[in-house]
């Protein structure tokens, strides 16, 4: 069975705990976007917690982790945060780590010139933009071409340099050298703890290998609908497909999805710049900042946050066609006396909000009636049955609806 996690609107909807439950059902778990710009943050339910940005969630369950194609890929960070988790005591070696061998690399200079120009869109200045500009430019570097021979390595970077350096010096900043990006890089790859080369292999041909076997493959979507490069509030996005069809070109896998899960925070987030049609700029806004803990898990920006969009929803609801929503983060909401909704024909709905604690409920019959019936004007608006309800940041504090069997074939 092949099953899709995908955020609904600007990110952060909470993607992380779901796939680290349906993690579970599964063998293999699959990114295919995005990069070290994401930020999955997962609490045990004895506590502990993990912040993740490239390596699959499903790592911390011992599974077999693939890092497609369509991903962007810092060698440098990548070494930290596996050594991190490592530390933390998670397994990762080249039996649970696959890494495309086609995945860009973001190099040095996508680092700087992220963060010398990305302020206008208020990037994670994580060189992702400029990484995925050298791709479509077709003068990128690709994770395989990294062990390919030290000359032809050293002549590609001196010849990009010369562009790149053009445009940091542009820019107001210091020019980069290649002896020194080749210097880092090699000590990278020569790392034995690290591994880097053990984990490049071809990703398509493992994840074919697993589908035709009938293994159970997640795959991971990073960022939301609303950033998506086509389909999002251009040029106030980033700059991948986030949205379902990221996933087949960024695993080189064709299958049609078996179930696509959507995930919907129960009011709206978003960091950086760029339009917020139901964003509370005021009191209540930073209420739900304090109470949803809402600071970037990568960057550490306060995000702003507003009502539910269904309007915009409806848009992400063609873009992914989920089989099913899960809501995350309900418990926020406790405590309101009213809730507004921008319905999609534009206008704002007013429903009642719910004075009751709801983050020790685990089934659904338990919820306040307003919380039911704001549930259910979502699933009725959407057209998409809900499968799951966040009501805590730990795992445990879910409620499960009917259509959840569904995904646990
Ligand atoms: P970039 O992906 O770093 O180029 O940033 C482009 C836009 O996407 C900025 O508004 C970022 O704040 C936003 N963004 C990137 N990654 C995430 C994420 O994982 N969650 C939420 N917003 C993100």
């Amino acid at each position: 069975m092949l099953t899709a996690v995908l955020g609904m609107q600007w990110g952060d909807e909470g993607k992380g705990k779901v796939v680290d439950i349906l993690a579970e059902h599964n063998d293999y778990i699959v990114r295919f976007q995005g990069g070290n710009n994401a930020g999955h943050t997962i609490v045990t339910p004895q506590g502990k917690k993990y912040v993740l940005h490239v390596v699959p969630s499903g790592i911390l369950q011992g599974k077999k982790c693939v890092i497609g194609n369509g991903v962007v890929i810092d060698p440098a960070f990548l070494r930290e945060e596996i050594n991190n988790l490592r530390a933390q005591g998670v397994k990762i070696t080249p039996e649970n780590l696959y890494i495309s061998e086609n995945a860009s690399v973001i190099m040095p200079y996508h680092l700087v010139i992220d963060k010398l120009k990305g302020g206008g869109v208020g990037t994670t200045g994580r060189g992702i933009g400029p990484a995925y500009t050298d791709k479509i430019a077709r003068t990128g570097i690709r994770m395989g071409e990294l062990f390919d021979s030290e000359k032809f390595l050293e002549e590609k970077i001196n010849t990009l340099l010369k562009e790149k350096n053009k445009e940091i010096k542009d820019l107001g900043g210091e020019p980069l050298e290649t002896s020194k990006i080749l210097k880092d890089l090699n000590e990278l790859k020569r790392d034995r703890n690290y591994c880097l080369g053990f984990f490049i292999t071809d990703t398509q041909e493992v994840l074919n290998k697993a589908i035709k076997k009938r293994e159970n493959i997640l795959f991971e979507g990073a960022q939301g609908y609303l950033l998506d490069i086509d389909h999002g509030t251009y040029p106030y996005v980033t700059s991948s497909n986030t949205s379902k069809g990221g996933i087949h070109t960024g695993t080189g896998i064709g299958k049609n999805m078996d179930h696509v899960v959507g995930i919907v925070k129960a009011y709206t987030t978003r960091v950086g710049n760029g339009p917020f049609p139901t964003e509370l700029d005021n009191e209540l806004g930073e209420s739900l900042r304090k109470k949803g803990g809402e600071y970037g898990a990568t960057t550490g920006r306060p995000r702003r946050c507003g009502w539910l969009d269904l309007k915009l929803l409806k848009k992400a609801v063609i873009a992914n066609s989920p089989d099913s929503l899960a809501i995350t983060k309900l418990d926020v909401l406790d405590g309101l006396d009213s809730i507004q909704v921008h319905d999609p024909i534009g206008g704002y709905n007013s429903l009642k909000g719910w004075q009751k604690d709801i983050s020790n409920l685990r089934d659904y019959k338990d919820l306040p009636d307003n919380a039911k019936k704001y549930l259910k004007f979502m699933s009725e608006q959407l057209e998409v049955p809900i499968s799951m309800v966040s009501v805590g940041q730990r795992k445990d504090q879910t409620i499960f609806l009917q259509s959840y069997k569904k995904l646990k074939k």
